[in-house]
């Protein structure tokens, strides 16, 4: 194991859910942390837990389906806390629907906040990561990476294309000290898991407690995952050296293989 205390993270969606969890865990160990997503108010509170853990920090508005503003992202990093050390690639967005009915926009946000925003920060940080022969990326995909989802065409597909992403890119910086794995969860208890059930609810007319009853139906230990259980693995693949093109399940079991 890398000793990691000390480096450099930028985690983006870092004000709320799996994004807090894995900025505050980060910090927990050692490292400082960058925080960027569009509500400024939440990520100006998590800044404010990682500096209360003693270490450097920085917020800055971002929204990830602008290109200019990503590809600025690791000089603004770089410019307070250092270069990007490691990367989380954690913003991501949701939609539901049947694809007979899906509308461009909706395909072309997802795919933009899922796929191309990590490309295009991976592209953007990894000069730096070479030169110094060390980087961690960590994209968060989703179980939904690995099977598909009725009436999730658009995410599925998403999470699908990132796991290529992630192991592709793992060849290629393997021999250049920097490790690319993700991190796939089923339902973990976050705003998405509540958008979701909200969604589920108002289209079925069932009550939200029967629509997180069914959404949750299959899952082996019968609950959602903690943000702070995903964060556990996100920890364990920036630590170790030798984990590289790996994506590892945080889903009770729902999904194996
Ligand atoms: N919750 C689940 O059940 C679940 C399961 C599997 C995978 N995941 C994945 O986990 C990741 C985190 O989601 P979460 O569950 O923690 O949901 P969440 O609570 O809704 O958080 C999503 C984060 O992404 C940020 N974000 C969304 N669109 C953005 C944009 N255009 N630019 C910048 N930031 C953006 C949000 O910040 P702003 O809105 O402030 O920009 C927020 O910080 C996502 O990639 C999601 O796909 C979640």
């Amino acid at each position: 194991m890398d000793t990691i205390e000390g480096r450099v993270a930028l985690v983006t969606g870092g004000g709320r859910g799996i994004g807090r969890a894995i900025a505050l865990a980060l910090a927990r160990e050692g490292m400082h942390v960058a925080i960027a997503a569009r509500t400024v108010p939440e990520i100006e509170a998590v800044a404010a837990e990682v500096a209360a853990l003693g270490r450097r920090t920085l917020f800055f508005p971002l929204d990830v389906s602008d290109r200019a503003a990503l590809s600025r992202a690791p000089s603004v990093v770089a410019a307070t806390l250092g270069p990007v050390d490691v990367l989380v690639n954690n913003a991501g967005m949701h939609t539901s629907g049947p694809v007979h009915r899906m509308d461009d926009a909706s395909w072309d946000a997802v795919l933009a906040v899922n796929l191309t925003a990590p490309m295009l920060l991976c592209r953007a940080c990894l000069p730096a990561m070479y030169e110094r022969g060390f980087g961690r990326i960590v994209n968060v995909a989703s179980v939904a990476g690995k099977i598909g989802i009725k009436y999730g065409a658009a995410y599925s597909a998403s999470k699908h294309g990132l796991l290529g992403l992630t192991r592709s890119l793992a060849l290629e910086a393997a021999r250049k000290g920097v490790t690319v794995n993700a991190v796939c969860p089923s339902w973990t208890e976050t705003q998405m898991l509540d958008e979701a059930v909200a969604a589920i609810a108002a289209a079925t007319g069932r009550t939200e407690a029967e629509a997180r009853e069914a959404i949750l139906r299959a899952n082996p230990l019968g609950r959602a995952a903690l943000p702070e259980e995903v964060a556990t693995a996100a920890v364990f693949l920036v630590k170790d050296a030798a984990v590289t093109g790996q994506a590892i399940h945080v889903d009770g079991g729902e999904v194996m293989g």
